[in-house]
């Protein structure tokens, strides 16, 4: 089954603390569990909210030879461009703290936008072969043990964006969008069936920019026609947090 949790912070430091306590207490359950951790990350603001964990006590109590760290999604630019989601979580966190490299999964930069969503599902298949990465017997697609993830003000997560036909592929683990209405227009992005069979998914959204999307994804719906993307995340078998500060649920009604 699948639980939903709606967290609401005063303000964004105290998200910021219990983001980091939840992330590491997953890394400490799935390293015990299963010798790894998939840790899937987006780019924005996100990167910053995980700062802590660069800190003690976390620095020091999270086994971090056992962290393996995906992209949700890349932008199709060099690793080293201000637009990379790689740089930015290279120069957040990822630089900070002791992960061993090969376990750094980056999308290769040197490929078409194309070439690079295939040679990271190749990627992944391998890993799935490994054992690294968890299959979901229920979807047949893999299970990353968490997704870390930002939505934009338009409702959108990963590079899934509304009304783009994208949203509806439901056979490859990781495609291309050469469209994007948020710039760099090229990029890579999971689809949702992967999404969707994550084990845990914090959903990490602040301010008041975000307030519109948020009241449409957590209020009552009067019909499942014009879903949000980040409405389309539902997990098959797993545990969606939301993570907010008061500005992004300034528009609930029932708080
Ligand atoms: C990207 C991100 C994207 C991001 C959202 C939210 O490449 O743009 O991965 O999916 O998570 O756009 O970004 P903010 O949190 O900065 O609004």
């Amino acid at each position: 089954g699948s639980k939903r949790n709606l967290l609401i912070f005063d303000a964004e430091e105290d998200l910021a603390v219990s983001l980091a306590k939840y992330t590491a207490d997953l890394s400490a359950k799935f390293a015990a569990e299963r010798g790894a951790f998939t840790v899937v990350l987006s780019g924005g603001s996100l990167i910053e909210a995980l700062r802590n964990l660069a800190e003690p006590p976390y620095l020091e109590t999270v086994d971090w030879s056992k962290w393996h760290v995906f992209w949700v999604d890349e932008r199709v630019v060099p690793k080293d461009h201000e637009d990379s989601n790689y740089k930015l979580a290279l120069d957040g966190l990822l630089a900070k703290v002791p992960i061993p490299p090969g376990q750094v999964y980056a999308i290769n930069d040197a490929l078409s936008a194309e070439g690079a969503a295939d040679d990271y599902e190749t990627v992944l298949k391998q890993l799935v072969k490994n054992g690294v990465l968890a299959m979901s017997t229920a979807t047949g697609f893999p299970r990353f043990d968490v997704m870390l993830l930002g939505m934009g003000p338009d409702g959108h997560i990963a590079s899934l964006f509304p009304g783009h036909p994208l949203v509806k592929e439901n056979q490859k683990w990781v495609t291309h969008i050469k469209d994007s209405p948020k710039p760099p227009p090229e990029r890579i992005t999971f689809t949702f069936p992967v999404i969707n069979s994550s084990a845990y998914v914090a959903m990490v959204v602040t301010g008041a920019g975000k307030a519109g999307a948020v009241q449409k994804a957590l209020s009552d719906k009067q019909a499942s026609s014009d879903l949000l993307p980040v409405e389309m995340a539902i997990l098959q078998d797993g545990e969606f947090t939301w993570f907010t500060d008061k500005e992004a649920v300034s528009m609930l009604q029932n708080k």
